[in-house]
């Protein structure tokens, strides 16, 4: 049978949200991934050192006995948030950055930042103490069409922060367009951009296949071919800017199946076999490993995995849904079949 062992790998943009729904998604991330980058996006936002530790106690408390998993903790940046905060974050073990959501701009954002410019402040202090800023790289304005809300926050948030904090190290998570590739390709080395498998596998068309797909939802929202072509060939170039974050997003499947349904794609009961295909189809399987399990650990400035994990070319299907009734979520690509299979 045909395999590949890549250096285990880690994830670095989840959620995993609490409760119910994080004892049943994440067993799916830590049978996968050493470690992972855990979105603060909760209801209430998690906001200071000590309620990531509170949570980062009930993610522990989650996994499954024998797994070795360790979330690495974020903070929820808020106008309210202040500078002494991030100077704890900084210097606690378990904190490893900072995400700015915009206000509105996605799922639990409403306490997020409307006015950018004003916490400059808060950046200068993230610049100073070495902790990087994760970005929602969409502006929320209802005028701009969603699916140019990436491009246009590049052009009128983003390209002003890297030049004002130059020694800032910032992640541009889920990038979904031309723009974005560009952008990060051409920055200093301190800027870095996650990509998801949707929107390496998919594009905007797979939102409406024959009827509306909410399960393809999520934000930034799929975007045209073109814009997919790119995010696959900056995933398999080999360039350490470019690293894996699945944004596995789980909600309840009675939340995505209704008139008006969440945003995310649930992609981490297959996470590594997406990635896979998306990168089997270029030609580019020995890109896979840096891409999985050295850039992203680089640029957080902690050390590489040690151990293994090895997919096999060995048909599977993804189940229809995970867990019990009354956390039911439907998976990316539920009932479909696979050619990869992680051992
Ligand atoms: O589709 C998304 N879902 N995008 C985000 O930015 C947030 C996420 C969520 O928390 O559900
Ligand atoms: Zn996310």
């Amino acid at each position: 049978m045909k395999t590949i062992t890549l250096t285990r790998p880690d994830d670095w943009h989840i959620h995993v949200r609490n409760g119910a729904v994080l004892k049943t998604v994440l067993p799916h991330t830590a049978r996968q991934f050493a470690r992972a980058i855990i979105m603060p996006n909760l209801k209430p936002p998690v906001t200071t050192v000590a309620q990531a530790l509170v949570y980062r106690e009930e993610i522990l408390q989650a996994i499954p006995d024998g797994m070795d998993f360790t979330p690495l903790m974020t903070l929820y940046l808020t106008a309210a948030t202040s500078t002494e905060e991030i100077k704890k974050a900084a210097e606690c073990s378990f904190v490893h950055a900072v995400k700015l959501y915009p206000a509105g701009a996605t799922t639990n954002s409403d306490a997020g930042v409307g006015n950018i410019p004003a916490i400059y402040p808060l950046l200068a202090a993230l610049e100073r103490y070495g902790l990087p800023l994760l970005v929602h790289g969409e502006v929320t304005d209802e005028g701009c069409d969603i699916f140019d809300r990436e491009r246009v926050f590049i052009e009128r948030h983003l390209s002003d922060i890297a030049k004002n904090f130059p020694a800032l190290r910032i992640v541009l998570e889920h990038v979904t367009t031309s723009e974005a590739v560009q952008f990060v390709e051409s920055a200093n080395t301190n800027i870095a951009a996650t990509i998801t498998p949707q929107h390496l596998l998919f594009n905007r068309n797979a939102l409406l296949a024959g009827g509306i797909r909410p399960h393809h939802y999520c934000l930034p929202i799929l975007k045209r071919e073109q814009h997919r072509l790119a995010l696959v060939a900056a995933a398999t170039s080999g360039n350490p800017k470019f690293f894996l974050g699945t944004d596995s997003a789980p909600h309840l499947t009675a939340l995505k199946e209704t008139a008006c349904g969440c945003a995310g794609c649930f992609s981490a009961p297959a996470a590594l076999e997406l990635y896979a295909e998306a990168f089997e189809k270029v030609g580019a399987l020995d890109k896979l490993e840096g891409f999985a399990s050295f850039y992203g650990a680089d640029f957080y400035r902690l050390p590489r995995n040690s151990g293994s994990v090895t997919l096999a070319k060995s048909e599977w299907q993804i189940p229809a849904v995970c867990g019990e009734d009354d956390v039911a979520i439907t998976p990316l690509k539920a009932g479909e079949t696979l050619s990869w299979k992680l051992l």
